[in-house]
């Protein structure tokens, strides 16, 4: 349809970028990103008043996205970009598609796919991206594409993780220069805190992590920090407990990639560290948290280490936020604990006869809420079995 539309303004129009790479590799893609060599917007808003949705245009940058259903559309006119300094938003021309293309990151992420009927279908590949696509290999177009954008440091690193590719070697070299250049302290701050996000919500964080390791790169954006074995041992055991536990209750997940920057986090300053969830634009419940990790997290630690009756444990971790559970479950000493009462322990009822019992000797409000807790944790203790049963 974008191709008929585009055919008939005399247009042609290309979907571009990630999303071929994503159809190339299989997967299902929502978002499609179009290229079109002629006014974007215009067929935008011939394709929009055909669906009877809105276009929201965005002239000077010669783009419009709508929705379409489920589909995200989004067009830009072709352009050349020019970066005054390295990070910034670049000034814009337009341009023809193989120029629209060789201002982007990667060979596999810069291919087309013809949408125009005549060449309906066809792929675009002038710099190898399929061949990379099948060696698994993550090349940047041009010796200077980290200078230009040092956020594409990050962004190697976040596909390499998110593929299982490598960077090929000349590309290696350049990533590191560019980092040993310091170009990720110059990036604006924004731009790299949205990677960080990005990179915070992929499935395999913890390959992506260890590429900021073997780089690294977080040394170069969070200050004061330092890896060490003992962080990444920590971080793989939160992993294993992360994916335990959107199994286990996958109506509680929770965007984990915040709990892995609260452990890395955890390794420096308190100050730096809020500063810098401020930076990353971090929700609210990630600061408190992470305020609780300074202050009390450990203290909750040893005694959790020394309680051993089940009403202990639950009372030492009821209202405990679940990123600090999680971090908890992470650390060998309190494991079971942990797990006992995440399992278990918090999801103890008092039978309801027992509250109406109560009920009627007058108690309510605060005073029948310390009861009702005072029962379950009796229950709790008496049912020997929460403990005897753990495997
Ligand atoms: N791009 C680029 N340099 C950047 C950001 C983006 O060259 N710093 C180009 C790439 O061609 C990329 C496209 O713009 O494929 C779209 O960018 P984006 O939507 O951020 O990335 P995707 O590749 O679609 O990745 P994801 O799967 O994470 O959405």
């Amino acid at each position: 349809e974008v191709g008929e539309i585009a055919q008939g303004l005399g247009y042609k129009a290309y979907i571009v970028g990630g999303v071929v790479r994503d159809i190339l590799l299989g997967k299902e893609v929502w978002d499609l990103d179009f290229v079109v060599e002629g006014d974007a917007i215009e067929l935008a808003e011939r394709l929009a008043s055909r669906y009877k949705v809105k276009t929201h245009p965005f002239p000077e940058f010669g783009t419009a996205h709508l929705k379409v259903g489920t589909l995200k559309l989004e067009f830009a006119t072709a352009r050349r970009e020019t970066y005054s300094r390295p990070g910034a938003y670049p000034k814009v021309e337009r341009a023809s598609l193989k120029e629209d293309l060789v201002r982007r990151d990667f060979t596999i992420n810069a291919m087309a796919i013809s949408v125009n009927p005549e060449s309906f279908g066809t792929l675009i590949d002038y710099f190898g991206g399929v061949r990379d696509l099948k060696d698994k290999i993550i090349r940047v177009l041009h010796p200077v594409s980290f200078i230009e954008d040092p956020v594409r440091i990050l962004r190697a690193l976040r596909f390499a993780g998110r593929l299982g590719f490598k960077c090929s070697k000349s590309t290696e070299r350049l990533l590191k220069q560019a980092v040993n250049l310091g170009l990720l302290e110059e990036a604006p701050t924004g731009r790299i805190m949205n990677e960080i996000r990005l990179a915070l919500r992929e499935d395999r964080i913890l390959e992506i992590l260890s590429l900021y390791r073997k780089f690294k790169v977080l040394e170069h954006i969070i200050k004061g920090f330092n890896w060490t074995q003992n962080l990444e041992d920590k971080l793989v055991s939160l992993k294993k407990v992360t994916d335990w536990h959107s199994l286990e209750f996958p109506s509680e997940r929770i965007d984990y990639g915040w709990v892995f920057l609260m452990v890395i986090l955890s390794t420096i300053k308190p100050d730096v560290s809020m500063k810098f969830l401020q930076d990353v634009s971090a929700p609210s419940w990630v600061r408190e948290s992470m305020e609780s990790l300074y202050t009390t997290l450990n203290i909750i630690k040893g005694n959790l280490q020394k309680a051993e009756r089940n009403s202990e444990i639950y009372k030492l971790l009821k209202g405990v936020h679940l990123s600090l559970l999680l971090i908890l479950m992470s650390c060998r000493e309190v494991q079971d604990k942990v797990k006992l009462f995440l399992e278990r322990l918090r999801f103890v009822k008092v039978p309801p006869e027992a509250v109406r019992e109560m009920k009627e000797r007058g108690l309510e409000g605060r005073e029948l809420g310390e009861e009702i807790e005072k029962l379950k944790e009796r229950l709790m203790d008496e049912e020997k079995s929460f403990i005897m049963e753990r495997p």
